[in-house]
């Protein structure tokens, strides 16, 4: 499927509903070999060599963003040292405030652990909400993931060859927006609000790096 074609589909759903629609288009959407060219080439053309509009981080694509959805194509690399474990924030427990669906596009695939809130309360820094039993999903070609904001607590792991996944992010509705994301530790203890602060300086880091460079 053309990323066109899935951006004109999911702008006809009902993001918060049709599940099973979105699941399947993108898994269609992943079967498409060109979708990294096509987007260089287009930006190039458009921006040059230029990174500032349309580079993410190193290793993530922003191949679309409206004010509804973002597509993104990330890659995955297999780590040997703790500062590629932060690179790419394996094995961080952490959520999001917002909706992610993921499908495998290429390599192995990192795995993700989750781990579903089942306590409605605010979260609190150490205490320890009341947790759901663990999954493991491997993200290989095809394979799909999803995550309802806020609710599960999850971790990267590395996979073994370097990969690529597909993913759809909802960005939350005004009504939620005043939630946040959470990191904790390895015992699933809340220990900081907002990891997307994170991945916002792991942007920035990685923008000014290719400036200077
Ligand atoms: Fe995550």
């Amino acid at each position: 499927m053309k990323l066109k074609t899935f951006i004109e589909r999911m702008s006809a759903y009902d993001l918060q509903r049709d599940k099973p629609e979105i699941i399947s288009d993108l898994r269609r959407l992943a079967t498409n070999r060109t979708l990294l060219s096509e987007h260089l080439y287009t930006t190039i053309q458009r921006d040059g060599f230029s990174t500032r509009n349309s580079l993410y981080s190193a290793y993530a694509f922003v191949l679309h963003y409206n004010e509804l959805f973002t597509v993104r194509l990330g890659f995955w690399s297999p780590v040997t040292s703790q500062d590629e474990n932060e690179t790419f924030i394996y094995n961080l427990n952490h959520t999001h405030d917002f909706e992610l669906y993921a499908v495998g596009y290429s390599g192995d695939g990192y795995t993700t652990v989750t781990r579903r809130i089942l306590d409605d309360a605010p979260l609190r820094v150490g205490t320890r909400p009341a947790l759901g039993e663990k999954r493991l999903l491997k993200l290989s070609p095809g394979e799909v993931l999803h995550m309802l904001p806020l609710q599960e607590i999850h971790k990267q792991l590395p996979p073994q060859t370097m990969s690529a996944s597909l993913s759809l992010l909802i960005h939350p509705q005004r009504s939620v927006k005043n939630q946040e994301a959470w990191c904790f530790d390895e015992n699933h203890v809340p220990t900081y609000p907002g990891i997307a602060t994170q991945e916002t300086a792991l942007f920035e880091n990685a923008l000014s790096l290719l400036n200077d460079g």
